[in-house]
C-alpha cells in the first residue's frame, strides 16, 4: 500500500517559489499560443499525417509547451517532496528552463514552415534543456527508495523522453537531407512513444500520489501500480517494435495491451475514490474524469485504425483524441490543483498564519476554460471527421478563449503568492 499523506514536513523541501511557478505559467502562456497557432492552421488540420506548417507548430506548443511544462515543473517540485530527496542543484532546474522555452519558441517557428533555418537551433536548444530535466529527474528517481513503484513509472517515462528526442531530432534531419526509408513510420513511431511512453506514463506514475492526495485516500494498493506500468511498457515495446520492424499488426496487439493498462489503471484510480475522504472535488475532478473517458475513447480509436476499419480523416481525430482529449483535459485538471496548493504551502499570509488553497484559486476563469476546452475538444473533432474547416476554426475560437481564461487563473495565482509570501 502506499501512503496517501506524504506531504507531511513538506515544507522544508519546498523549492524557491519562482522554480516551479515559472514552468506553470509559461504552460500558460504556451496554451494559448498553441490554441492561436492552431487557428492560423485550421484549414490543414483535418486532413494533417505530418509535416511542417502551423498545425505542426501547434502540435508541439501545445505537447511539449503545455503538457511537458508541466509535467517537468511538478516533477521538480513534487518529486523532491514525495520522494524525500532534495533536488540536486537548483540552478540546473533554472538553466533547463532558460534553454526549454526560448528553444521551444524557435523550434516552433522552424516547424511552422515560416523559418526553416529556425529548426535547427530550436531544437538544439529544446532539447537541451530536456536532457537536463531528464538527468536531474533521473537522478532524483534513483534516490527515490521510499517510492519504487513511482520511481519506475518516472524511469520509464524519461527512457522514452530519450527515444522521442532521438527520433525528433532524426525527423528534422530527414526533412532536409531525406535519409528516411520511411518517413512516416517513424513520425508514427514519434508520436506514440512521446505521447504515451512520456507522457503517458508520467501520468500513470504521478497520478498514484496525486489523485490519492488530493482525495484524501488513504491508500493505493501497489501490485496492481506494476501491473499496469508493466502492462504500459509492453505494449509501448510492441508498438516500437511493429514500427521498426515494418509489422502494423503489432500495433493491433499494442493497443489491447494498452487498453488493459488503461483499465488497471482506472481500477487504481477508482480504489482512491472509494476510499476518499474528501468526495466532493469540484470542477478539476470533471476534467480529470473527462480525460479519463479520453484515454479510453483514444485507444479505442487506435484500434479501430489499427484494424483497418476506416474513419474519415483517422489518423487527425487519433491524435486529437489523444493529445487533446486525454493528456491536456487531465493536465489542465491537475494544474488547477497543483498550483493553488502549492502556492498555499509557500503563502505564508500576514501574522505568518497559513493561507487557505480557495483564497488562492480563482473560479470562475476555470469555469470559462472548462467550458471553451469541452467545446473545443467536440467542434475539432466533429471539424475533423466532417472535415469541415470552419467548425475546426470555431473550436480553435473556442479553445483560445479557454486558455486565456485559464491564463487569468494562473495569473491570479502567481500574483498571490507573490503577494502573500516571501518572493525568492
Ligand atoms: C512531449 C513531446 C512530444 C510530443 C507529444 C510530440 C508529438 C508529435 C506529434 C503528434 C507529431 C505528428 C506525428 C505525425 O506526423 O504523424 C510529431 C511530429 C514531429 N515531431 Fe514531435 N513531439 C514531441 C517532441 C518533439 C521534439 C522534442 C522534437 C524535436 C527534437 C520533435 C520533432 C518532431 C518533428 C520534426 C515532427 C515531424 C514529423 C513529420 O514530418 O510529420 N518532437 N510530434
Amino acid at each position: 500500500m502506499m501512503p496517501g499523506g506524504f506531504m507531511g514536513g513538506a515544507k522544508d523541501r519546498l523549492l524557491p517559489v519562482s522554480v516551479p511557478f515559472r514552468f506553470f505559467g509559461a504552460a500558460a502562456f504556451f496554451h494559448v499560443l498553441a490554441w492561436l497557432t492552431l487557428l492560423w492552421g485550421a484549414d490543414d488540420l483535418p486532413r494533417f499525417i505530418g509535416g511542417p506548417g502551423p498545425v505542426l507548430a501547434a502540435l508541439h506548443l501545445m505537447t511539449l509547451g503545455v503538457l511537458a511544462m508541466a509535467a517537468i515543473g511538478a516533477s521538480y517540485q513534487l518529486l523532491p517532496v514525495a520522494t524525500r530527496q532534495p533536488l540536486a542543484r537548483v540552478w540546473m532546474a533554472r538553466l533547463s528552463f532558460w534553454l526549454f522555452a526560448p528553444g521551444l519558441l524557435i523550434l516552433a517557428l522552424g516547424m511552422s514552415g515560416e523559418a526553416d533555418s529556425a529548426l535547427w537551433p530550436g531544437a538544439i536548444l529544446a532539447c537541451a534543456g530536456l536532457l537536463l530535466f531528464a538527468l536531474l529527474t533521473g537522478d532524483n528517481l534513483r534516490r527515490a527508495g521510499s517510492l519504487p513503484i513511482v520511481a519506475a513509472h518516472g524511469g520509464a517515462a524519461l527512457v522514452a523522453l530519450l527515444g522521442t528526442i532521438a527520433a525528433g531530432l532524426l525527423l528534422i534531419g530527414d526533412f532536409s537531407h531525406g535519409y528516411l526509408a520511411d518517413h512516416a513510420s517513424v513520425a508514427v513511431l514519434h508520436m506514440g512513444v512521446a505521447a504515451f511512453g512520456f507522457m503517458g506514463l508520467l501520468v500513470f506514475g504521478y497520478s498514484l500520489i496525486l489523485v490519492p492526495m488530493y482525495l484524501l485516500s488513504r491508500s493505493v494498493p501497489t501490485r496492481p501500480g506494476w501491473l499496469q506500468l508493466g502492462l504500459g511498457v509492453a505494449a509501448i515495446l510492441l508498438f516500437a517494435a511493429g514500427r521498426l520492424m515494418a509489422l502494423p499488426l503489432l500495433d493491433v496487439f499494442a493497443l489491447l495491451i494498452g487498453l488493459a493498462a488503461a483499465a488497471t489503471y482506472l481500477v487504481l484510480m477508482r480504489a482512491a475514490w472509494k476510499s476518499a475522504m474528501r468526495r466532493r472535488q469540484g470542477l478539476s475532478f470533471v476534467l480529470l474524469r473527462a480525460g479519463w473517458a479520453g484515454m479510453v475513447l483514444g485507444l479505442l480509436a487506435g484500434l479501430v485504425l489499427a484494424a483497418g476499419i476506416d474513419i474519415p480523416n483517422g489518423p487527425a481525430l487519433f491524435g486529437w483524441i489523444v493529445l487533446v482529449g486525454w493528456l491536456l483535459t487531465f493536465v489542465t485538471g491537475i494544474l488547477q490543483r497543483i498550483m493553488p496548493f502549492l502556492a498555499s504551502m509557500h503563502a505564508t499570509g500576514r501574522g505568518g498564519k497559513p493561507v487557505r488553497v480557495s483564497d488562492l484559486t480563482a473560479e470562475l476563469p476555470l469555469r470559462i476554460h472548462a467550458v471553451g476546452h469541452g467545446l473545443a475538444f467536440v467542434l475539432v473533432a466533429l471539424g475533423i471527421v466532417l472535415d469541415l474547416n470552419v467548425l475546426v476554426q470555431l473550436g480553435a475560437v473556442a479553445g483560445l478563449a479557454g486558455a486565456l481564461a485559464f491564463a487569468a487563473f494562473a495569473g491570479v495565482v502567481i500574483v498571490q503568492v507573490y503577494r502573500l509570501g516571501p518572493p525568492s
